[in-house]
């Protein structure tokens, strides 16, 4: 494996693997790199004869200076993990490299997709990814771009980049990867205390309990309501987790991201909590059946 700081490096490297016939598949990535993002790249691996994963904390899309800052940077061990997951080339540019002085484009999804949810608690988040992921496909010129599907609302908006701005990229979401609890794997967890990472594990509980609200819908109790189901939850996490800050937890149509009052097919609960200092975002795609 590779590892390259400078765009022009990406650009030589994947045209040579094009040149033999290779497809690109591509992981980008902020590092800090768990079992979630290795899935990403093994996945790329089975599909695609070179594998390139980029490593930049995008400052851009932090709405938070705090959250910035303390953002873990174990480069030496993402390049060891990436290299065993089967990467080929890395990408760890600095700042300058993908925004040197005078940068002045931002790409912008304006749509209800980015003004709700994240978009709402984290202003400016989601134009800082879509600037920096499209400049990022343009620099890997891949073939299949790997998102995990733990940000739901990111891969949404980057999906709806892709088909507005007619990229040639294949966006593949991959399942989110979960610990032994059932909590979603995340750099931010690592940042919980002992005593935070045993709360924590009432996200994927209230997940699971929306799967089993909607299993059990009687007339009398109304379960097939995104809003019913979503209070029960909200209930329950007060119940659990008292300390827990909730941004939101709603019932949403998996597409639009927009609320939904009856279940007729499926829907998609998403949560947003911040449970000892640490904001986690988690969500479940929930099924009538
Ligand atoms: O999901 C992430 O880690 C980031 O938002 C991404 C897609 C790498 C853009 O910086």
């Amino acid at each position: 494996m590779q590892t390259v700081t400078t765009i022009t490096d990406v650009r030589k490297r994947v045209a040579e693997a094009k040149a033999t016939g290779h497809s690109i598949g591509f992981i980008p990535t902020m590092g800090a790199l768990h079992e979630g993002h290795l899935a990403l790249i093994r996945r790329a691996r089975q599909e695609c004869g070179f594998v390139a994963v980029s490593i930049f904390v995008n400052p851009t899309q932090f709405n938070e200076k705090r959250d910035l800052e303390v953002y873990p940077r174990p480069l030496e061990q993402d390049l060891l993990s990436s290299a065993e997951a089967g990467a080929d080339l890395v990408f760890a540019p600095e700042v300058g490299e993908i925004y040197p002085a005078g940068f002045a484009t931002q790409v912008v999804v304006d749509s209800p997709l980015t003004k709700a949810w994240e978009g709402y608690f984290r202003p400016g988040h989601f134009a800082g990814v879509t600037t920096v992921v499209a400049k990022l496909l343009h620099i890997a010129q891949c073939d299949r771009a790997y998102f995990g599907e733990k940000d739901w609302q990111q891969l949404a908006v980057v999906n709806q980049m892709v088909r507005d701005l007619s990229l040639p990229t294949v966006i593949v979401s991959c399942p989110t990867v979960r610990e032994a609890d059932g909590l979603a794997m995340s750099s931010r967890n690592a940042r919980l205390s002992a005593e935070s990472r045993k709360t924590a594990k009432v996200i994927p509980y209230l997940l699971d309990t929306a799967q089993d609200l909607l299993d059990s819908v009687t007339a009398e109790t109304q379960t097939d309501k995104g809003p019913v189901i979503a209070a029960w939850l909200r209930t329950l996490l007060e119940s659990n987790a008292p300390e827990a800050k909730l941004d939101y937890l709603v019932v949403v149509d998996p597409e639009t991201l927009a609320e939904v009052d009856e279940i007729t097919e499926r829907a998609l609960v998403i949560i947003a909590v911040h449970i000892g200092g640490v904001r986690l975002i988690d969500n479940r795609v929930i099924v009538r059946r």
